[in-house]
């Protein structure tokens, strides 16, 4: 707020030159924000070994995307990029690594939207094909429909060309073993670390446009077609370049419930205009009795911690219904961010200002 401020002063002051200038200084002109899935993810789990993976993953793939932003790209070609690298690699629970169902298949979910137009794209309950975003962005670009699930959206995969996989691709001995233990009645279908492990991207790209994308194997022995809530519009993935972009993972049934990822985007538009206002109601007046500067409401952004408010906000009130997991965010201004309620959340971000960096842990920034 103390920065839209100063800028609009400095305009006032200085002139528009000097205008420019300051939002070349204030806001990033790019931000892509990353994960891998949260849980109870903490350092006695985590052999250095995993550690290191995770981590060169998760740099590998933010770099990705970061270089599409920094070559002026757009923000729904980086997350596309970004999410096709965490679907490839096999430590993560989509694509190839994805979790298997009660039925030892893999039925894999994804969904991608541009906040430039709201297109959107998903698809629920697909597998053959290799990078599942590819599909739902293919959906969204290709079709005139939002969501394609089973067998007719593995159809419209193979129409559209897309690379095709034998059913064992997605296998890995670890997701074997986690099915086996669970049929066996070792763990609960409702271990928190049998459920997660879904990958999304948001971004803001230089022209000021969002997007974001999630992709999923589900959770551990789901059954009877269980969808979650990473293929839905609105509550894992959502973007309008207005307010925010959105990805989440955790315990789907809950996401969809609260519609977390509208409801974060919902709030911080709303908010917008109502803290333009206050901030205008609070400008000083000067002898004359005029303000002594102007508010300019396309200067205006919400500050850090308000919009990380609003994004804990709504974490807190979906842990209160019982659910857990986390969000990436990214907005308008150029913020890049996270909130979870698990021990840990496989992470990253990165701003065209050199902000960059990889977490795993909850005390880790
Ligand atoms: N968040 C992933 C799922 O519940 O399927």
């Amino acid at each position: 707020m103390f920065k839209a401020i100063f800028a609009a002063l400095t305009a006032m002051t200085l002139g528009s030159s000097a205008l420019a200038q300051a939002d070349k200084t204030d806001a990033p002109r790019w931000s892509i924000a990353i994960h891998g899935g949260a849980g109870t993810i903490n350092r006695e789990q985590i052999t250095p070994e995993q550690d290191r993976t995770i981590r060169s993953v998760l740099a590998k793939a933010l770099a990705a995307g970061s270089q599409i932003l920094e070559d002026g790209g757009t923000a729904i070609d980086a997350i596309t990029a970004t999410i096709m690298i965490l679907e490839d690699d096999p430590n993560f629970n989509a694509g190839k690594g994805a979790v298997f169902t009660w039925d030892r298949t893999n039925q894999l979910d994804s969904s991608i939207m541009d906040g430039s137009d709201l297109s959107a794209g998903a698809v629920a309950g697909i597998n053959g094909t290799k990078n599942p975003i590819l599909l739902a962005r293919a959906v969204k670009d290709h079709s005139p429909h939002v969501m394609l699930s089973g067998e007719g959206a593995n159809q419209f995969s193979r129409e559209q060309q897309l690379d095709q996989v034998s059913s064992d691709y997605y296998a890995t001995p670890y997701r074997l073993q986690q099915i086996e233990d669970l049929l066996a009645e070792k763990v609960s279908a409702a271990d928190v670390d049998y459920k997660f492990g879904t990958v999304g991207a948001v971004a803001r790209d230089s022209q000021g446009h969002m997007a974001a994308g999630t992709s999923t194997g589900g959770m551990t022995g789901k059954r009877w077609g269980r969808i979650g809530d990473s293929p839905i519009i609105g509550a894992g993935t959502y973007a309008d370049d207005r307010s925010c972009a959105i990805s989440a993972t955790g315990s789907g049934e809950y996401f969809i419930r609260l519609g977390v990822a509208h409801e974060i985007c919902t709030r911080i538009r709303m908010r917008l205009p109502e803290a333009i206002r206050e901030a205008q109601r609070a400008v000083p007046k000067n002898a004359d009795g005029n303000d002594s500067y102007v508010i300019h409401a396309s200067e205006f952004r919400l500050s850090d911690a308000e919009v990380q408010q609003i994004a804990d906000d709504v974490i807190a009130e979906l842990g209160a219904l019982g659910g857990d997991g986390g969000i990436i965010y990214a907005t308008p201004w150029g913020q890049a961010g996270y909130s979870f309620n698990t021990p840990g959340m496989y992470r990253g971000r990165a701003t065209s200002e050199g902000q960059q960096s990889v977490s795993i842990y909850g005390d880790e920034e």
